[in-house]
């Protein structure tokens, strides 16, 4: 049996609305034909946004939306995505496929998408390939209120007012494909290239440092120690590879329960990650002035068959959706200093949360998940002890019940609960310690398979269903927890 005690008048930070943040970048279909088709399209749009997937973001409150990359970032040079469509340049996307990137999705495309989501931009700049002069015209481009030639340039290209821009990332894996670089010589970059990014008519910009890949604790000493104080958040990137990068990383659907375990326990390892990274901040920044934002996270697996490597392209299924809540439950525990996360990626590639294909749209058992862990956007993280016996697999073991609770601005307590064993149900005791409830109704994601998993064919696979499992009496909750679920309840 798992003991859970929640003490409902102890909180512990505020769970940042960001950690539910996404990551779109020009990769495979995830901008072309994901976010955007153009004006002329059938598909039914906005300007050339896809209305379809605009109204299935907006129903799980997407709060940020971190674009244009990725490595693709590094290469970006964002005087090529503004003006008229027929003179603005065709590149290569050297990066994902050698394909041509025609820039028809720029600037003003990627600041009406977040309006029309209601999300707050986050713009990776180009340090890897980029000048600071550029990356320092972008920002004025976008922000500036006033007669510049930039910012009159913005208005001949359709946008008289400015946009506000909070989120802006100073490079991105600049110790891999954005540059290849040492984590002092980029400390030293990080310094000049963020002077440059300047607050112009009130706009304030968070500023974000390009942090450590995954257990580069290094990357995190030098940058913490060397430039810090010039930050205003570190990012980390961290995937679920249930193989090895190189040698197979394993298939999305075809899989047998080693590989579900080995999944679990990968997916499990972001916590150590955020503690051990966080420790090395904690004694540069004691005060947590510094957000860790682990803007890269999801799974990774070999891509389907017949589909063009460079694509990154997966199906998305009942482990997808588990390894999703495991993070989220991981963040909000760490979420004095994980003040965002962005998953890899928003549609069509690696732990996407929609898949499209043409017209036709289908949402991931991943997508699932963010919806019904919206209600703990900006809720406050309460106190939660748990005792879970360990799922066992070939002689090593992982907790079977990972969990979360938090309590929003109307008093309702929410707790989302996941079972990481395929196969054993999990019984659940859980004290609530504080002010009587004498209610719980509740929402289930579950699956009889492993691999289940959603298509355009059949996209009610798996999605979530009305929850009868949990019963209140005394301030005791019982609950029943079938094999491979997630349940959030609600309790007042
Ligand atoms: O998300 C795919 C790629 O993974 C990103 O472009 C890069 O930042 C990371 O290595």
């Amino acid at each position: 049996m798992t003991e859970v005690i929640i003490n409902t008048d102890i909180r512990k930070g505020r769970i940042n609305r960001n950690i539910y943040g996404h990551f779109a970048e020009h990769l495979g279909r995830c901008i072309y034909g994901g976010f955007w088709v153009g004006k002329d399209s059938e598909i039914p749009n906005i300007n050339g946004i896809r209305k379809d997937v605009v109204e299935a973001l907006k129903e799980i409150k997407i709060p940020v939306l971190r674009w244009p990359g990725g490595c693709f970032a590094d290469e970006y040079h964002w005087k090529d995505g503004i003006g008229p469509y027929e003179s603005r340049p065709k590149r290569i996307n050297v990066h994902w496929g050698g394909v041509i990137e025609n820039n028809h999705f720029g600037t003003h495309e990627f600041f009406e998408l977040c309006e029309l989501l209601e999300a707050e931009p986050y713009i990776s700049g180009n340090v890897g390939s980029g000048t600071i002069q550029e990356m320092r015209e972008w920002i004025e481009y976008i922000t500036f209120d006033g007669e510049s030639t930039l910012a009159n340039l913005r208005a001949a290209n359709g946008r008289e007012k400015p946009w506000k821009l909070r989120y802006f990332g100073i490079g991105n894996e600049n110790w891999g494909c954005g540059g290849n670089m040492r984590p002092e010589y980029y400390a030293d970059l990080y310094r000049r290239y963020s002077t440059y990014v300047r607050d112009f008519s009130g706009n304030k910009i968070f500023k974000i440092a390009c942090g450590p890949n995954v257990d580069d604790y290094n990357w995190t000493e030098v940058l913490m120690r060397e430039a810090g104080r010039f930050m205003d958040g570190l990012s980390l990137h961290y995937y679920t590879i249930p193989g090895d990068f190189w040698l197979g990383k394993g298939s999305a659907t075809n899989f047998d329960e080693d590989e579900w375990f080995r999944t679990m326990k990968k997916a499990l390892r972001i916590d150590e990650l955020i503690t051990r990274h966080s420790a090395i901040m904690d004694r540069y920044d004691p005060e947590k002035r510094v957000a860790l934002v682990v803007d890269e996270w999801g799974t990774w697996y070999d891509v389907e068959p017949e589909t063009n490597p460079a694509f990154l392209y997966q199906q998305n299924t009942m482990r997808d959706a588990l390894v999703a809540a495991i993070h989220f439950n991981i963040f909000h525990k760490h979420c004095d200093r994980v003040r965002m996360a962005n998953i890899a990626q928003t549609i069509n590639v690696l732990q996407a949360v929609i898949h499209t294909e043409g017209s036709k749209m289908v949402l991931t058992p991943t997508y699932h998940v963010f919806n019904m862990y919206k209600v703990h956007q900006d809720a406050e993280l309460l106190d939660l002890n748990i005792k879970s016996p360990g799922y066992r697999y070939a002689g090593e073991s992982i907790p079977q019940v990972t969990a979360t609770a938090s309590v929003d601005k109307d008093g309702k307590i929410h707790i989302s609960l996941c079972n990481l064993s395929p196969k054993e149900p999990a019984i659940i005791e859980c004290e609530l310690r504080g002010e009587k409830k004498t209610k719980v109704t509740g929402t289930i994601l579950t699956a009889e398979e492993m691999n289940a998993h959603n298509t355009f064919e059949n996209p009610n696979k798996v999605v979530p269903q009305h929850f009868d499992g949990a019963s209140i009496k005394d301030n005791k909750l019982k609950v029943l927890l079938p094999a491979m679920s997630v349940v959030t309840l609600e309790v007042v």
